[in-house]
Formats: C-alpha cells, structure tokens, sequence
C-alpha cells in the first residue's frame, strides 16, 4: 500500500481486491454486533472536511472509533481556516498534534495530491471536487460483489455524471475489476472527453438499462453548478429519474445503488429508494468496514 489513498485511477485490480478481502473480514466482526477491536489501538485519525457530508465523515469516524483510534473531527467552518491558514499550513499543524491519518473532504480536486505531499501524516482521499470519491467506489464495489460474488457485471450509472466524483472513482474501479460501466445523462450534464473514460454513453436510460445487474442513480449536484442544465426536477425525473418503469428493462436480479444523499422524486422515485432490491442502506452500513480496512491497511 502507497501512503495515501488518493484515487482508484492509480490503484491496481489487486489492490482493490486486497481491500475488498480485508473489508469481508471486518464486516463479519460488524454482523456479530462488535464495536470495539483493537485494530488501531494507539492511532490518531482526523477527519477534516472542507465540504458538507453525512455519511463518509461519521462512516470514518465510527470506524476508526470501533477499532479503537482517537478521532477528531475539524469543523472547518469553525476553525483556524477561517482566520486565513492555508490548507499545508492546516496539515503540518496536524502532523504537530501527532496526527497519524488525515481524512481530506475538499471542493478542489487535487488538493489532497497537494496535501499529502506536505505532511507526514497519511491522507486519505474523501471527496475531492468532480476528480474521485475512492472510498464511496470501494463500498459501492464491495456491495455489489457481495451480492453477486463477482464484479464482473453490466453496471448503469444515471445522473449528473459531469459533476460526480463518485462516477469517476467507479468508472476506474468497476472497469478493472472487469465490470462493463454504460452511463446515461443529459448532454449539459456529461463531462467533455467522456470518449476517452472507459465506459459506454447510452442516450436514453432504457438503453444503458437494458439486461443491466446493477442500476446507480447519481444526484445532480446542484452545489456544483450554475443552473440552467435542465428545465427543472419534475421534468428530469421523467426523463431520467430512476421509476420501476425502468427497473423493467434491467435483468431480473437486478439491485439499485445510490452513493446518497438522495433527492427522492428528482434522479430516483420514492418508492424505488425504498425497494427490496434497493441496496442503499446496505452501502452506507458496508461504508464502514469498507473504511475499517483502509485505515487499517494505511495504519
Ligand atoms: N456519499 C457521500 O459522500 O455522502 P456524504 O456527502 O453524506 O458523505
């Protein structure tokens, strides 16, 4: 293992593999209601978030907590970044305070590149900008494997692709280890040089559906952009929101996945969320020992 987790775009297909072995096991330890390992014992972890989050920074934390680390949560908005420190300056001053992983969200992509060549501490990649998301692609990867033993599966990803680290993390990800990826959005809402990803555009959802195992519905990112990409919710959603309409087309095992938070009604209908073959709870709940393992493994 590197010393930081950075991306998916430069991690092999065993790595990815290693990580997904070691996040079996520490899920196993969770299903037996154990919170408590002494996995890290000794460790300092700070989760320092530039970003709003949920669920990847208390997923972080719980894990790093139920393997016994000291955790810390930098409130950014409360901080010393406030008073002008720079994002280095914010790291040495971690690595001071003996800080032994730093878990980076932050709104420019490459920040975290630049970070983890500045401090001592390890650094772990938890959202930067539109660039990756790789711990969000890892849980989404060890979800669909455990449901199906095998990554090798048609996988349709449908939504604000353009603005979407989470899309990209996957596309690296999925595709090594031997998925095929077709993704469906809007033109205004699809990167420029999408042709050289490693994944097929489909121009209606119905299309990258057909025979699919896998659905992921994507938010549009609505924080990332300045509007006017698409004549309003209501009308994305009946062109490109995820209804059991849709679900029809797909293969009859298949499983709906959504990195959350979601917009119910706008890229996924309520119900759906909500179905048997949903697996969105089960991604969060997974998020964790998908997080145990990586800071174990960086530790
Ligand atoms: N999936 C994800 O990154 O969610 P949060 O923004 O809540 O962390």
């Amino acid at each position: 293992m590197k010393k930081d987790l950075l991306g998916l775009k430069d991690m092999t297909a065993a790595e990815i593999e290693e990580i997904l072995n070691l996040a079996a096991e520490m899920k196993k330890i969770l299903k037996q209601g154990v919170k408590k390992t002494p996995h890290m014992q000794g460790k300092s972890v700070v989760t320092l978030f530039y970003e709003n989050s949920t669920r990847t920074r208390m997923s972080f934390e719980t894990a790093a907590k139920f393997m016994s680390a000291s955790t810390s949560n930098i409130a950014v908005a409360n901080s010393s970044v406030q008073k002008g420190e720079t994002l280095i300056d914010t790291g040495k001053t971690l690595d001071s305070l003996m800080t032994d992983i730093i878990v980076l969200r932050h709104s420019v992509g490459g920040a975290l590149q630049l970070l983890a060549r500045n401090v001592r501490a390890r650094v772990i990649n938890a959202g930067d900008g539109f660039n990756e998301h790789p711990t969000q692609a890892l849980l989404d990867m060890f979800t669909l494997r455990e449901r199906f033993g095998t990554l090798k599966l048609k996988v349709a990803i449908i939504g604000d692709i353009k603005h979407s680290r989470v899309a990209r993390s996957n596309f690296w990800g999925l595709t090594k280890m031997g998925a095929e990826v077709r993704v469906c959005a809007p033109g205004t809402l699809l990167p420029m040089g999408i042709e050289a990803l490693p994944v097929k555009t489909y121009a209606t959802p119905r299309e990258a559906a057909k025979g699919a195992d896998a659905v992921m519905a994507l938010r549009i990112q609505l924080e990332r952009q300045q509007g006017g990409l698409f004549p309003s919710p209501q009308e994305y959603h009946a062109f490109y929101g995820i209804d059991r309409e849709l679900l029809k087309v797909c293969d009859k095992n298949a499983v709906i996945l959504h990195p959350g938070p979601i917009n119910r009604g706008v890229e996924i209908a309520s119900d759906v969320a909500d179905a048997e073959n949903s697996l969105i709870g089960e991604q969060v709940f997974s998020g964790i020992a998908v997080r145990m393992a990586v800071l174990f493994m960086l530790k």
